[in-house]
């Protein structure tokens, strides 16, 4: 089986408050991009890396993949103003494929049990998305006050990778685009499609480094896993 990737790096990481791209912060000396590439530079499945980057970073990527030894990444467009413009440019430097996933640059910590079932999932069925069910009881707010509590057992939350064959996602994109429709996961547009879209069930680890304590959490999980 083999997959192309798209990693979409070219966020400002705003919310971490670092005062600059929250990939380049370390997580064990290496940085969180370094650790989201190699998962997928060792992963035999993996034909070729697609980074999304923003021109003023571009060097020094460049330099951290010679660095690491990152040999995969076959293109790195420049990104766009929302994470859903840079999946769009990545696309478009892959041209056709069978299988493309899309994984949060910020997301280190996905292992590759996971990766390969949505690669089978999206194979068999077009389209497969990584989650963890809700662990904790929802409500619907709206203004402060609680409208709902929402039935938790029906409800996950959403990861990454998202697998899709390649041209059911190119069209969902190429809609989305004509129609002026922005999503915030690649899901979302492949489901305005009417197509299922199917959930494999991921890990809780595999967290999206956002804010301050993620980093706390991510060298935790560093530590349990190699020492
Ligand atoms: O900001 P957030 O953590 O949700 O971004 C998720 C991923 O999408 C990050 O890896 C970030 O670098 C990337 N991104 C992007 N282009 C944007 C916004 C975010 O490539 N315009």
């Amino acid at each position: 089986m083999v997959y192309d990737v798209i990693l979409p790096a070219a966020g400002s990481g705003k919310r971490m408050g670092a005062g600059k791209n929250k990939l380049f912060l370390e997580l064990k000396e290496k940085p969180i991009l370094i650790h989201t590439l190699e998962v997928f530079e060792k992963d035999e499945w993996c034909r070729g890396i697609y980074l999304a980057v923003k021109d003023s970073e571009r060097e020094f990527i460049q330099n951290l993949l010679k660095h690491y030894h990152i040999t995969k990444v076959k293109a790195m467009p420049t990104g766009g103003a929302e994470r859903q413009y840079s999946v769009q440019s990545c696309m478009k430097a892959i041209g056709n494929g069978d299988i493309v996933l899309v994984h949060d640059a910020a997301r280190p910590f996905i292992l590759e049990p996971t990766i390969h079932k949505l690669v089978e999932a999206a194979q068999q069925k077009g389209a497969a998305i990584a989650g963890v069910r809700a662990k904790d009881t929802m409500k619907r707010v709206e203004e402060g006050i609680i409208q709902e509590t929402v039935d938790r057992s029906t409800l996950w939350m959403i990861q990454t990778p998202q697998a899709f064959r390649f041209e059911l996602l190119q069209y969902a994109e190429n809609h989305a685009e004509q129609d002026g429709f922005l999503g915030t996961d690649e899901s979302m547009l492949v489901e305005r499609e009417g197509e299922f879209v199917y959930m494999v069930e991921s890990s809780y680890e595999n967290v999206k480094i956002t804010t301050k304590e993620d980093l706390v959490f991510g060298e935790a999980i560093l530590n349990q896993r190699i020492g």
